[in-house]
Parts: C-alpha cells; sequence; structure tokens
C-alpha cells in the first residue's frame, strides 16, 4: 500500500466561496508530481474564510471527497488572534530580521497555541502510525512537536518558507524557546538557504543548549536532521503556458500598449518586506537623472495582501501616496512613469507580462526565496530581459548570474536599473540562460522529493538501542539470582540531567528512591562515584547508606553514614597547581561567563554559561597550551563537558574502582557515567565489567543509553525485573557480562 502523505500548511490549495475552486500554486503542483507514483496525498489546512457552522459539514465532505482535503475551521476570533496577530503581526517580522514591526500580545499567543493543537487534532483524527506528515511554514511552528509528542511513529517534516534570523534577532521575541521546541519535535527541518539553517542551529545551541553537527541537532534522545532544500517553481506549467496562443496574443497586447517604452516591472504582495518605498526612492534617483523619462515605464503588480493587519494597511496607504508623488513630479504629456495595480493577475497576463517587461525588478529587503524572480527567468526567451535582484532574497544564491543589487542603497539600484536597460542582447541572453536552465531542472517537483525523500529514509535513534535491554537483562538476573554485584554509578549527566548551575542539580525524590531501592538489595553494593566535591557528596547523600566518591576518586567515603571521608592522594605533590591556575585566571579573565574552580585535587576551568562557540574554542586552545606547559608532568589534562580539567595522572575514577573491587569478588561489576571523566572506569580490565555510556559521543563503554531519564528507567526495570525473575525463577541462568 502506497505511504501516504499529510500536507499541512495553513491554507487549504482550494479557495472556499459559493462554491469550491482549486488553486494551481508551485506547492500543490509539486506535491502532486511526487506523489503520483509513490505516494498517496491528503492535504489539511484551513479554507481561508469563516464557515458558517451549519455549512461546515457539507462542504467538509466536499473537500475531502473531490479535492483531497481536510478542513480546519476557524472562527473570526481565532484567525484574528492566530492568523493577524500571531502569524502575522509578531513572528512574520521577526523571521525576517525587522523587529521594528514586531507586535506582540499574550492573547495571540493563546490562540496560536490552541489553533496549532486544533491542526493537531485534525491530522491526528486522520493519521496512521507509519504516515509522513508535512507541516509548512511559520503559522504552525508548535504542531510537529505536538503531533511526534502524540504519536512517535509518525515521520515529521517541518519546512519554513520564510528566512530564519539570527539569534541576536531572535531572542527578542517572548515565546522563543516554545518556538524553537516546537519545530524541533520533527524529524527533518528544512530551510530555503544554509545562512538560514545556521541561523536556526545557533538559536537551538544558544536557547536551549543543544549540541548539533552541521545537519543535525540532538535534543533529550532524539535527533532533528536539518537541510537546505531551495523550493522551485512549477517549471511544466511555465513551459506550457509560454507555447500557448492566448499567452502571445496577451504579450502582443501588453507590448502594443507600451509601444516604444522600455519596460521595468514589479510583482510582489503589498507586504513591507518586499522594499516597495526603498524602490521607490531609487526610481525617484532614476528619474531625476534620466535623459528621456518617456523611454521607460515601471509597472507594479501589487497583490493585495493581509489587509487586517495594521501595518499593511499602512503601507498600502503610503505606497499610494509616495506613487502619486513620483507621478505628479514626473509626469509629461506622454504619460506618467509608473503603472500601478493593486490587485491579482491571472497566470496568462502574469507570463505575458514576465515575458514583455525589459527588465524585472525584483528589491525584497529580505525574503525566504522569491519565486518571483525563478518565474521570470521560466518566462524569458530568445530576446530575454534582464532579472534585477536584492542580494537579500533567498533565490539570490542560485540566481547570481543576474544584476545582485543591495536594496538599501538607491542610488546602487538606480544604476543598476539604468545598466539593465542598456545591456545589449548577447549579454542578456548569457545571464539568462544559465538561470533558466537552472530554474527549470530544480523546480518545485524536485525540490518536494527531495525533502520527502529525506524524511522517508530518516530513522530517530530507537529510545534505546537494543544493547540497553541486554545490559537491563543482565543486572535484573544478576540481582535475582544473588549474585555478587557492584555498582558505580557517575551522578552528573548519568543518574540526573545537567543543569546550566550545577548547584541546582540535586537529587530529586525520584532518584533517591531508586537509589534506595538498589542500596537495599543485599547482594548490591552501589557507590556513586563524582567529580564533584566531597561537601557536596556529603551535603546531599551524606545520610545514605551507598559509597561516595569524590573528585573523581580523590576522596572516599565507605558505605555508611558513619564512615568518615578519606583522602586517597595524600602522598601527591600539588606544586603544579600555582602555574596552571595562571594559566586558567589568564581564560577566565578573557572569556565571559567561565570561571575557574580551585580543587583540591584539581583545577577547572568551566565554561557552560560562556557562548557556546566561543567557549568550545578557547576551550581548544587552552588545552594545547596546557599540552605544551605540563608536557613532562604526570598529570591529565580533561577536556570534559564544558569544562577542562587538570588533574594528577593517578586521580581517575577507574583507579578509584579498581582500587575498591580490589579485594572482592564481583560477579558483576556495572560502570555508568557520561563524560570523558568515566571512560577511566570503561577501560578496566576485570572480570564481570558492564560499561553503559549516558548521552551522545565517542566512547568504550560496551551499552549506550541517550538520556539520565532512560538510565534511570533502565536501572528502575532491572529492579522490577528482578522481581518477577526472583518470584517466578529460583535459579536463572548466570549473568554473562563484557
Ligand atoms: N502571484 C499571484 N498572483 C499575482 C501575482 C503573483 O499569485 O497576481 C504569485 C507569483 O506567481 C508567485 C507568488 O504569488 O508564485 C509569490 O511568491 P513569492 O515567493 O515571490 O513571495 P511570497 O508572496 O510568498 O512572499
Ligand atoms: C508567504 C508565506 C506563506 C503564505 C504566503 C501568502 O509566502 O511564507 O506561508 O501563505 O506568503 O500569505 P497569506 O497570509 O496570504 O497566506
Amino acid at each position: 500500500m502506497a505511504t501516504t502523505i499529510l500536507n499541512v500548511s495553513n491554507r487549504l490549495p482550494v479557495t472556499v466561496g459559493e462554491k469550491i475552486t482549486k488553486s494551481s500554486g508551485g506547492l500543490v503542483a509539486a506535491l502532486e508530481g511526487v506523489a503520483a507514483d509513490h505516494y498517496a496525498l491528503h492535504w489539511i489546512g484551513w479554507p481561508g474564510a469563516e464557515i458558517p457552522p451549519a455549512r461546515r459539514e457539507h462542504v467538509e465532505r466536499e473537500l475531502v471527497h473531490d479535492y483531497g482535503c481536510t478542513p480546519v475551521f476557524l472562527s473570526r476570533e481565532e484567525t484574528r488572534g492566530f492568523y493577524e496577530g500571531f502569524s502575522n503581526s509578531s513572528i512574520w517580522p521577526l523571521l525576517h530580521s525587522m523587529p521594528s514591526y514586531v507586535r506582540y500580545e499574550s492573547r495571540w499567543w493563546d490562540a496560536y497555541r490552541d489553533v496549532n493543537r486544533k491542526f493537531a487534532d485534525v491530522v491526528l483524527s486522520i493519521a496512521k502510525p507509519d504516515d509522513l506528515v508535512w507541516v509548512h511554514d511559520y503559522q504552525l511552528m508548535l504542531l510537529p512537536r505536538m503531533l511526534t509528542e502524540a504519536m512517535p511513529s509518525l515521520r515529521v517534516g517541518f519546512f519554513l518558507h520564510t528566512p530564519f534570523p539570527s539569534y541576536d534577532i531572535f531572542r527578542r521575541h517572548p515565546c522563543r524557546s516554545e518556538l524553537v521546541s516546537g519545530m524541533l519535535g520533527a524529524d527533518i527541518v528544512g530551510f530555503h538557504t544554509y545562512s538560514y539553517m545556521q541561523h536556526f542551529r545557533s538559536v537551538a545551541l544558544r536557547l536551549l543548549g543543544y549540541e548539533s553537527e552541521i545537519t543535525r541537532i540532538n535534543h533529550e534522545g532524539r535527533s532533528t536532521l536539518t537541510g537546505v532544500y531551495p523550493i522551485g517553481i512549477n517549471a511544466q506549467r511555465f513551459a506550457d503556458e509560454l507555447k500557448r496562443p492566448e499567452f502571445a496574443s496577451r504579450r502582443r497586447e501588453f507590448a502594443a500598449n507600451d509601444q516604444g517604452k522600455q519596460i521595468v516591472l514589479s510583482v510582489e504582495r503589498m507586504d513591507y518586506t518586499k522594499g516597495i518605498l526603498h524602490r521607490l526612492d531609487a526610481i525617484e534617483l532614476f528619474l531625476n537623472s534620466a535623459a528621456d523619462r518617456d523611454r521607460v515605464k515601471f509597472i507594479f503588480i501589487s497583490v493585495p495582501s493581509r489587509e487586517g493587519v495594521e501595518d499593511y494597511k499602512a503601507l498600502r496607504e503610503e505606497v499610494e501616496a509616495r506613487v502619486g508623488h513620483i507621478n505628479g513630479r514626473f509626469a509629461t504629456l506622454a504619460g506618467s512613469p509608473i503603472r500601478f495595480y493593486h490587485g491579482s493577475v491571472n497566470f496568462t497576463d502574469l507570463c505575458a507580462l514576465y515575458s514583455s517587461s525589459h527588465v524585472g525588478l525584483i528589491t525584497p529587503l529580505t525574503d525566504g526565496m522569491n519565486l518571483v524572480a525563478k518565474e521570470y527567468v521560466a518566462a524569458q526567451s530568445d530576446d530575454p530581459g534582464v532579472l534585477v535582484l536584492s542580494e537579500f532574497a533567498g533565490a539570490a544564491e542560485e540566481l547570481f548570474n543576474a544584476v545582485l543589487v543591495n536594496p538599501y542603497d538607491a542610488q546602487a539600484v538606480a544604476d543598476a536599473i539604468e545598466q539593465a536597460l542598456k545591456m545589449p542582447a548577447d549579454e542578456r541572453r548569457a545571464r539568462i540562460e544559465p538561470m533558466r536552465r537552472r530554474v527549470m531542472r530544480h523546480d518545485a517537483r524536485y525540490w518536494a522529493s527531495s525533502f520527502i525523500n529525506d524524511l522517508q529514509s530518516h530513522r530517530q535513534p530507537t529510545e534505546e538501542k537494543d544493547g540497553a535491554a541486554e545490559a537491563r537483562r543482565i543486572i535484573a538476573e544478576a540481582i535475582a539470582s544473588e549474585k555478587r554485584i557492584a555498582l558505580f554509578l557517575d551522578y552528573d549527566g548519568t543518574l540526573r540531567e545537567l543543569e546550566r548551575d550545577p548547584d541546582a542539580a540535586r537529587p530529586s525524590s525520584a532518584i533517591r528512591a531508586l537509589l534506595d531501592s538498589l542500596s537495599r538489595r543485599p547482594n548490591v553494593d552501589l557507590t556513586i562515584i563524582s567529580g564533584r566535591r566531597a561537601e557536596q557528596m556529603q551535603a546531599w547523600f551524606g545520610d545514605c547508606p551507598f559509597g561516595l566518591i569524590a573528585e573523581h576518586g580523590a576522596s572516599e567515603r565507605r558505605p555508611g553514614p558513619a564512615q568518615q571521608w578519606e583522602q586517597l592522594d595524600r602522598n601527591l605533590s600539588y606544586a603544579w597547581k600555582d602555574d596552571v591556575l595562571k594559566a586558567l585566571r589568564a581564560y577566565e579573565d578573557s572569556t565571559p561567563g567561565t570561571f575557574v574552580e580551585n580543587k583540591r585535587t584539581s583545577l577547572v576551568w568551566h565554561y557552560r554559561r560562556a557562548d557556546p562557540e566561543f567557549g568550545k574554542w578557547k576551550a581548544d586552545t587552552l588545552v594545547s597550551e596546557l599540552m605544551a606547559l605540563l608536557a613532562n608532568e604526570p598529570l591529565v589534562i580533561r577536556h570534559g563537558k564544558k569544562i577542562v580539567e587538570v588533574t594528577a595522572a593517578d586521580v581517575n575514577k577507574g583507579a578509584a574502582v579498581r582500587r575498591i573491587i580490589g579485594g572482592e569478588n564481583y560477579d558483576l561489576v556495572v560502570c555508568a557515567g557520561d563524560d570523558q571523566t568515566d571512560e577511566s572506569m570503561f577501560r578496566l580490565d576485570v572480570p564481570g565489567l558492564l560499561t553503559i555510556k549516558v548521552g551522545e559521543g565517542n566512547t568504550q563503554a560496551r551499552y549506550r543509553v541517550p538520556t539520565p531519564a532512560a538510565f534511570r528507567k533502565l536501572l528502575n526495570e532491572a529492579l522490577a525485573g528482578a522481581s518477577d525473575a526472583g518470584s517466578s525463577t529460583r535459579h536463572p541462568d548466570a549473568a554473562t557480562a563484557h
């Protein structure tokens, strides 16, 4: 059976008026093309207007049966908060790096969350566990997480059709963390350009602390792939249209209208991101110095957009006033320079306009892609026009043979208009042809199939690798069969999630209960083995019956609250500390957010609060410096999780474990940890060793679980399994461990 793609976007590809009519945008064509062979396609979205409750059932039936669409009906109140409010007055300007347009009202946020939830309910009412769900754009940023939380087996892709701004811009939004976290619910998040993807990674790292590789963000045991998928146009539709006689006749009519003039065409929604006012500045400069103003006609196709939003209304008024002013100032007896059309044009007319104009002038201040630029290129043939394109449109990355301009530089845009109008035919052809080939090949269908193929083949690391089940079984069986077991459990990042502030990582009651259950087992000797100071361990676990090892093995408290702490490093010299301290202090001074911790047996430079990339870079240079400085000392330099630590070579967790188990005869020795300092335990050569790494990263441990929560679950289940096995099986097989 064909896999189903549930395609979720704010707008359905239909217009619901008196009758329902299908629209034929790029996304529709792209998905139909991909779906035809391998997938069944179903759309979910808002029908674009308020449908009275009495009509809803009928509309829904017709949409589902005749158009393969399921509607999400929204009341006028809901669209006010969700669409006009949060989506288009708050995050649209934020994503376009225009913070001065960002408005925020907490009731918009409530509406946005509620409407995303409404979309989730509709998707979940249709979805089957193996379906692919493709969520589109900024109106639905919370939806991916809602879906994967409710149905983890769904494969969910998210594509952002707008830019993604830098951390410095994005962090201003009151709901910044929720928005990013919502997107990260997806298995794949796609962007038009590498720089948008980079910004997103940087935000995930800085806001939520998630580490990433170039195209992967790891978070809470899941991984989200990120990718660059520049959207294309419905190329076939343009190729077909250019052959139609209706197109040829409209083209002739447009050319005849403005005979003897060169046409400069701009097409866009009436939106402040499109740079219309800046373009009018450039046109004014151009006209000011033009020798023959009647030679050129500027045509503006300005598609009405989001007129319920105050800033859009204000923009329209300002644009119309400016156009009136320029037309008044530069009119001649032969006419005025700008023809401004506020409305939509049909597809044939759009192609005829693209094709008959001498210059396509597309100068957004910022734009996710800008399909108009690609469409302009696709509509050119033997005697092509010139594309003048803003550097700040995503399309500029692919259309680099255009005349690229900075839309904020009015004089440069005026000069580019002049250059384009004078460009000889062979140069026009030489520029357009490579762009046209690319636009026709990398079309919308190519875009959609690349994204869907990647989504189809992406696999989450399962909650636990198979090996973890084996580790759990071995531990459970050993507990049940009353074998002698030693457990050495690291604390931070292993039993307990890491915190930015180490003091905040106190043991929860669930952790205490788990440790209590483990230490009650007569055949289990439990030791918590940590890099923390003895005083801290004493404060948290002093009254517990299990053993404690602090400072990576430098001090130890044997099991039992009455036991005293013992220093195990009495014979070591710490003369090296002065020089190392000086080096670390220099890094503390030059790296904001970092600090030095002076432990008895080691010195640690912490950079958890520094900028993550700067901190990591400084840490790498510090490690090289220390290696040179300490080459002949019996010291170990460790680059652990957000720390660089220098400690005596003889003090490490592995040595501490070896010493404790030295005289005993254990059947099973379990060592679990999450960072570099735990590897010395994993490398031990002792009988019955079972090693577990918690989290990502290279390790010599045999087993791995993704998170502290998964590790606690493993231990709890091992305990539960041991109880079951203990009651039903008196003589289970001996545990084997590696
Ligand atoms: N378009 C339209 N009606 C018109 C003129 C243009 O539907 O009267 C289409 C145009 O063909 C293009 C889309 O609107 O496909 C605009 O997409 P673009 O990526 O340029 O900008 P957006 O509106 O998405 O910001
Ligand atoms: C941009 C957005 C789309 C949106 C379109 C038209 O392309 O990325 O998500 O649908 O503009 O805007 P509208 O508000 O009319 O849906």
